[in-house]
């Protein structure tokens, strides 16, 4: 009874801690993790996915996740994407604390915030490229006129302004990844996030892809990229490694940084 008590007193307490700062929505910040960790509960046992996270990610930043199998890489993602909740520590995103959200809260900011790419492409079959880009919208109520006009330029935009009617049968991996990278783009969010985008796809629609994102990048957006391959990781700006559900190494790529530099002088 007396330990319950004092659990209960330590738990008011522990609530009423002060509060890590918060970044505000027009910080250069867009992700802070603080002492995030992730628990797996299998029912017969407890498997760690992740352990004391911390790490911070600014607008505008392209960001390589790298690490063997099983080292936390997906776990990571998803916790990014809010598709999965931290057990312990906190995710900020764009000023709003994730961790305290209930699933309704979760949905409407995977909806907004975040556009997910994801290896199997998973586009619904027998919809057109086009239906596939304008479903975010549709959740988002935005009207049917606005939606098509949008998920058309969206299309050209990945160049597929003359696929928009097909489906995904019958289109090209590279091409079947560039309609849900469209798709991703839809209700224009802060953060693009794709895990493994290229895994099942051939080098050369890898290198598309990937310049794809560097476009993107380039136009703004925040994108990390899950990948397995140096050559994939070599496009980003900034290379984070994880082994054993652990941050190992987060440095800057500098031979992009160099190319990026030669290519503003030539330019
Ligand atoms: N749903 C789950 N239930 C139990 N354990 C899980 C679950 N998902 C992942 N794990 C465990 O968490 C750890 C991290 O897995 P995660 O999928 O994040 O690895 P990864 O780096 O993405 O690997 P890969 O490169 O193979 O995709 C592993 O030990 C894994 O077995
Ligand atoms: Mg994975």
């Amino acid at each position: 009874m007396m330990k319950r008590w004092i659990e209960r007193i330590g738990l008011r307490l522990w609530k009423m801690r002060p509060q890590t700062q918060l970044p505000d929505s027009e910080s250069e910040e867009l992700i802070r993790i603080v002492n995030l960790c992730k628990v797996y509960d299998t029912g017969t046992m407890k498997v760690v996915g992740l352990r004391n996270i911390n790490l911070s990610i600014r607008r505008g930043e392209f960001v390589a996740i790298m690490g063997q199998s099983g080292s936390g890489k997906s776990t990571f993602m998803n916790i990014l994407g809010c598709l999965d909740r931290p057990v312990i520590g906190h995710y900020y995103l764009d000023g709003i604390d994730i961790s305290e959200m209930d699933e309704d809260q979760l949905s409407f900011i995977r909806n907004k915030k975040i556009g997910f790419v994801f290896q199997s492409f998973n586009l619904i079959s027998r919809t057109t490229a086009r239906e596939n880009v304008e479903l975010p919208m549709t959740y988002a109520h935005v009207p049917k006129k606005e939606r098509e006009e949008r998920a058309v330029k969206l299309l050209e935009r990945v160049g597929l302004g003359a696929r928009t009617e097909h489906m995904p049968n019958e289109m090209s991996g590279g091409q079947r990844q560039r309609v849900a990278i469209a798709r991703a783009l839809a209700n224009d969010p802060p953060l693009i996030l794709a895990d493994e985008p290229t895994g099942n796809l051939d080098t050369a629609s890898s290198i598309e892809i990937m310049e794809l994102f560097s476009a993107l990048h380039r136009e703004g957006a925040t994108v990390v990229v899950v990948t397995h391959e140096e050559d994939i990781a070599a496009f980003t700006q900034r290379i984070i490694r994880f082994r054993d559900g652990q941050i190992i190494s987060d440095e800057k790529n500098e031979a992009q940084e160099r190319k990026a530099e030669e290519k503003g002088r030539t330019s």
